[in-house]
């Protein structure tokens, strides 16, 4: 009898772990839904005129996740911005520079964590606590129009590797 009571409020947490992980992924693809973009040998276009104010989106540039966030005017501006059309982009690999977990966006404090280890970034990708040694990554990019070419190194890219900006 007990055993039997058992097994069922095992059962019942199971439906409910299946139904909470599937909502989890829901709101993760929600955010996760990237902008337009085309992905072809090597590099990956991304066009950031759809872009929300602070809303991540993240994209695939040769297999590692790519963090694109459009900063809203109150947002902390920083030399590590892209910038298009006077908007400001935080655009890095997805990765934590520490052991290479996927930090997540916190869009009320406007800081990506690591769940990892408690490495913390602010958005401009600037490590401010825990054990990550770097800045996350900026990919190499070109600007063309609106668009963002990933994998190609435009003047931009070259001005913030000469200023030492690219981790
Ligand atoms: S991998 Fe991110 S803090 Fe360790």
């Amino acid at each position: 009898m007990e055993k039997e009571r058992r097994d069922f409020m095992g059962l019942g947490l199971g439906v409910f772990t299946a139904v909470g992980g599937i909502g989890a992924l829901y709101a993760m693809k929600r955010t996760w839904d990237p902008l337009p973009s085309v992905k072809a040998a090597g590099f990956t276009t991304i066009d950031l005129a759809g872009a929300k104010d602070n809303e991540l989106t993240v994209e695939k540039w040769r297999g590692k996740p790519i963090f694109v966030l459009k900063k809203a005017a109150d947002m902390k501006k920083d030399p590590r911005d892209i910038v298009i059309n006077n908007e400001h982009y935080h655009v890095s690999v997805g990765l934590c520079t520490h052991l290479g977990c996927i930090p997540a966006y916190k869009k009320d404090d406007h800081k990506f964590l690591c769940a990892c280890h408690g490495g913390e970034f602010d958005v401009s990708g600037r490590q401010i606590f825990g054990p990550p040694p770097s800045p996350l990554v900026i990919p190499p990019f070109k600007i063309d129009g609106t668009k963002l070419v990933l994998g190609e190194e435009g003047p931009e890219f070259k001005k913030m590797k000469d200023a030492g900006l690219i981790a």
